[in-house]
């Protein structure tokens, strides 16, 4: 059953990193639900070719460690469109030699954690900016994509944690400065989630062990990230401001070692 509220007839999103996994499955949500949507990427032929296949929509060439990428990207949207109702922060520095090379705090390559931060958070923030006064004009609300590594410590990925933990305070802050002139901001926090980058940075065992922590029989997909990707960007969401959803399957709301358990409590394992 589709409410009326959560659909997104006559609004106008902008996607960053929208051609990739989350990004594109958000931007085919979005359409379905009424949105006319622009589709941002360095990866620009891949934004193109998914643009192609929706019935309103723009592709952009966009580049988050360029200001004035960002400040094109909204005129742009503004220029075809008319209007900004949705901006949804989901590109990050993402790969598997990023994923590689960004461990702990003791062995980080500066240039590393200087480019997450640059793409991640300074991106977000000049993205922002720049959608703001529009946001204001129509209304409009701002979804951040971050992730529960920017909830919990592990031994991995400190530079891409701690740039994610950063964009869940810039949402609070944004909601807090703009939600009395009428501009929401939220975030949502994915879990692993079975997109081509996961798969090509994650080595099966490791998406098997987070896998059996899920209270779900698998990971999640890029749909399910975009069901709350659009249902915060929706009328649906219009008292929530200033929150991060997680989607991550159940892994955060249990205590750790449930994997163990439910293998100790099936004769499994002793
Ligand atoms: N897949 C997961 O397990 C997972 C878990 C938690 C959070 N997330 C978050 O979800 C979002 C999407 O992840 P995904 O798995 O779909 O990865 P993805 O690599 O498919 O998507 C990221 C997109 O961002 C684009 N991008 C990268 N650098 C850019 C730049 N400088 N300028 C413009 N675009 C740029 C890429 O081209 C790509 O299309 C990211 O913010 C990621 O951190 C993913």
């Amino acid at each position: 059953m589709t409410s009326d509220a959560i659909r997104l007839d006559g609004k106008v999103a902008i996607i960053t990193g929208g051609a990739g996994g989350i990004g594109a499955a958000t931007a085919r949500l979005m359409s379905a639900r009424g949105a006319s949507v622009a589709v941002a990427d360095i990866a620009f032929d891949r934004a193109h070719a998914l643009a192609a296949q929706l019935p309103e929509a723009l592709a952009i060439a966009l580049n988050l460690e360029d200001e004035a990428s960002i400040a094109a990207m909204v005129a742009q949207t503004l220029d075809h469109f008319g209007r900004v109702d949705v901006l949804h922060n989901n590109a990050a520095l993402l790969g598997p030699d990023i994923a590689q090379n960004d461990g702990d705090i003791e062995h980080m390559d500066t240039a590393l954690w200087d480019r997450t931060y640059a793409v991640n958070v300074r991106g977000t923030m000049v993205a922002c900016r720049a959608a703001l006064p529009h946001l204001r004009a129509s209304g409009g609300n701002i979804v951040n994509t971050v992730s529960n590594l920017a909830l919990q410590g592990h031994m991995i990925q400190a530079a891409y944690s701690s740039s994610k933990a950063a964009i869940i305070q810039m949402t609070r802050a944004i909601a807090a400065s703009h939600g009395p002139s009428g501009v929401r901001c939220n975030a949502v926090a994915p879990g692993m989630t079975a997109t081509p980058a996961l798969l090509a940075a994650f080595p099966a065992p490791l998406r098997q062990a987070v896998e059996d922590e899920t209270l779900r029989d698998r990971l999640g997909e890029a749909d399910d990230i975009a069901e709350a990707v659009a249902f915060l960007a929706s009328p649906a969401a219009r008292n929530i401001t200033g929150q991060v959803l997680v989607s991550d399957g159940g892994c955060s709301s249990h205590v750790p070692g449930i994997a163990r358990f439910r293998a100790f409590f099936s004769g499994e394992q002793a």
